[in-house]
């Protein structure tokens, strides 16, 4: 049975890389909306837990996950998953901002093109929601038809967000996704995935406290592996229960 209260449910997740043992038995649930920020020292395994949601280790040699990892109650890791769909639905934005080298407008279009056939006026529609809903698209309606390098780290970033939200996907994965911005254009970004945790499930690895505190709202604190701690992020930051979380929410570690 599908859990009702959850989009995603992640329950004794176990990787191993090789030998190597990089995630010992973490269980994260997530609701079908808000953000959920993820912390801990360079190392923890963060990314990996992150990639493993929506299968990027599938292509590494000598990767092998365990667990159950449910989607909308389905499981993620069987069989007959389609890995394009499957990434459609939980989309990954990452911590350089990767646009191609085309427009801005190919840039979102990108993913709406590999989809059913869609008229030019619907594609332009659906490109124009998903830079608005990424909150880019007052800055780049006047230059769709520019390349996308061209435009800031910000503003690239920001067209990141709408490539992934124009293949309207329930889960956005977002691995740092503001540390290669500048500290304006961090909160810019921030802002846009404010304005996106009502109506998406967010999933945002970061190494900014602050930023953590200030747009999630539950937190899971990560060290060696191990899932120490999650819980309100209020209470994550301000009354943890583990010392070691404690430590490193002060700074003392990491
Ligand atoms: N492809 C790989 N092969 C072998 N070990 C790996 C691989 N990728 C990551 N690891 C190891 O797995 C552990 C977790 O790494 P991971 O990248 O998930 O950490 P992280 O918390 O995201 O760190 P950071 O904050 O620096 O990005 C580390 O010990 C890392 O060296
Ligand atoms: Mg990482």
């Amino acid at each position: 049975m599908a859990d009702e209260k959850y989009l995603l449910t992640t329950e004794h997740v176990k990787l191993f890389y090789g030998e190597k043992e990089a995630l010992h038995d973490i269980s994260l649930h997530f609701p079908k909306t808000g953000i959920t920020a993820l912390i801990g020292p360079s190392g923890s395994g963060k990314s990996t837990y992150l990639r493993a949601i929506n299968r990027m280790h599938d292509l590494t040699p000598g990767v092998r996950v365990e667990g159950k990892f449910l989607f909308h109650g389905q499981d993620i890791y069987a069989d007959n998953v389609d890995l394009v769909d499957l990434r459609k639905r939980i989309g990954m934005v990452f911590q350089q901002p990767t646009p191609f080298p085309f427009s801005v407008y190919e840039n979102v279009a990108f993913g709406l093109k590999l989809g059913k056939k869609m008229p030019k006026h619907e594609l332009d529609e659906e490109v124009e929601k998903a830079l608005t809903q990424a909150g880019v698209w007052n800055e780049v309606k006047d230059r769709l038809g520019s390349n996308a390098l061209g435009l800031s780290g910000g503003q690239q970033q920001r067209v990141s967000v709408a490539r992934v939200l124009a293949t309207k996907p329930d889960i956005l994965l977002l691995d740092e996704p503001t540390s290669a911005l500048d500290p304006i254009s961090s909160r810019v970004v921030e802002d846009s995935l404010l304005d996106l945790r009502d109506h998406y499930c967010l999933i945002i690895v970061t190494h900014n406290m602050q930023q953590a505190a200030r747009i999630s709202q539950t937190t899971a604190f990560l060290n060696e592996g191990r899932l120490v701690e999650v819980g309100n992020t209020r209470d994550i930051f301000l009354d943890p229960k583990e010392k070691e979380t404690q430590d490193y929410v002060s700074g003392r570690f990491g």
